[in-house]
């Protein structure tokens, strides 16, 4: 089943659209990728989901129910969580207060999940008394995806969850994103870097301009030439058979 359905979602800031009529689904258990160039509108999708934005047009549907028209502050508990690109945790309370903020939807006893996170996320049990703002870069996108977790959500999106990070912190982040798919939560994951999204991801979907232009498999998709869609050649895209 799919636990996340996006249905043709048009947005943007002011009145001309940024996104357009993308559609994208996200199943249990499983990581959806979307790649793109920059200001392809990937951060601008992903907030219309959380509810930051108010789609236009479109539907989107978290575990069979519509939230199109969901307060964006209630759509974690329809079971969808969002952690930003930036500005992702409060700096200046322990990893554990960060940790209880999030617990407030939690349907758990908060405590009882705290003690599943610090399972899942060992380098943060470790620093759980130390502010958030004298963490690491990656040590912060851990946090800010361990607190989105506290809640227990079906469906997490995560926009660009190593962004600036080194190799090394890249590898660690992708490792707990693929432990969190496999519990059984659907992931969807903004990637800037495509070979990572090949190679971590199960689906991939190319937003290119605001569009969706190709999305399928992942083996299907590593086939295609990505570098001359993301500069807007896609004849390729439409050679492809139209569930690709
Ligand atoms: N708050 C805003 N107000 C108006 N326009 C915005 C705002 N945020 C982004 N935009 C515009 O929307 C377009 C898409 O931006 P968005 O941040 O969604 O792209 P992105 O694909 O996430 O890029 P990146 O890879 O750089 O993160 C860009 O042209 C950008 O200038
Ligand atoms: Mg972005």
């Amino acid at each position: 089943m799919d636990a996340l359905i996006a249905e043709k979602v048009t947005s943007g800031y002011g009145r001309s659209p940024i996104v357009r009529d993308v559609s994208i689904t996200v199943a249990a258990g499983m990581i959806t990728a979307i790649v793109g160039p920059n200001g392809a509108g990937k951060s601008t999708f992903a907030k219309t989901l959380a509810g930051i934005l108010r789609p236009t047009s479109g539907k989107i549907v978290v575990n069979d129910t519509d939230i199109t028209h969901v307060a964006g502050h209630l759509i974690p508990r329809y079971g969808l969580a969002y952690v930003p690109q930036n500005d992702n945790v409060f700096r200046t309370l322990t990893v554990r207060e960060n940790l209880e903020v999030g617990g407030y939807a939690s349907k758990k006893d908060p405590r009882t999940r705290m003690s599943e996170i610090f399972e899942i996320f060992p380098d943060l049990a470790r620093a759980d008394d130390k502010k958030a703002g004298n963490l690491s870069g990656g040590q912060q996108n851990l946090l800010a995806m361990a607190r989105a977790l506290m809640a227990e959500p079906t469906v997490i999106v995560l926009d660009e969850p190593t962004a600036g990070l080194s190799p090394a912190y890249t590898d660690v982040v992708w490792r707990q994103v693929e432990l969190i798919a496999k519990q059984g939560t659907a992931v969807l994951v903004i990637e800037q870097n495509v070979e990572r999204a090949l190679t971590h991801a199960q689906f991939v979907n190319v937003l290119v301009a605001g569009a969706n232009h190709v999305h399928g498999p992942v083996d299907e998709i590593a086939k295609l030439d990505l570098g001359g869609i993301f500069l807007g050649r896609d004849q390729t895209a439409q050679d492809l058979p139209a569930d690709i």
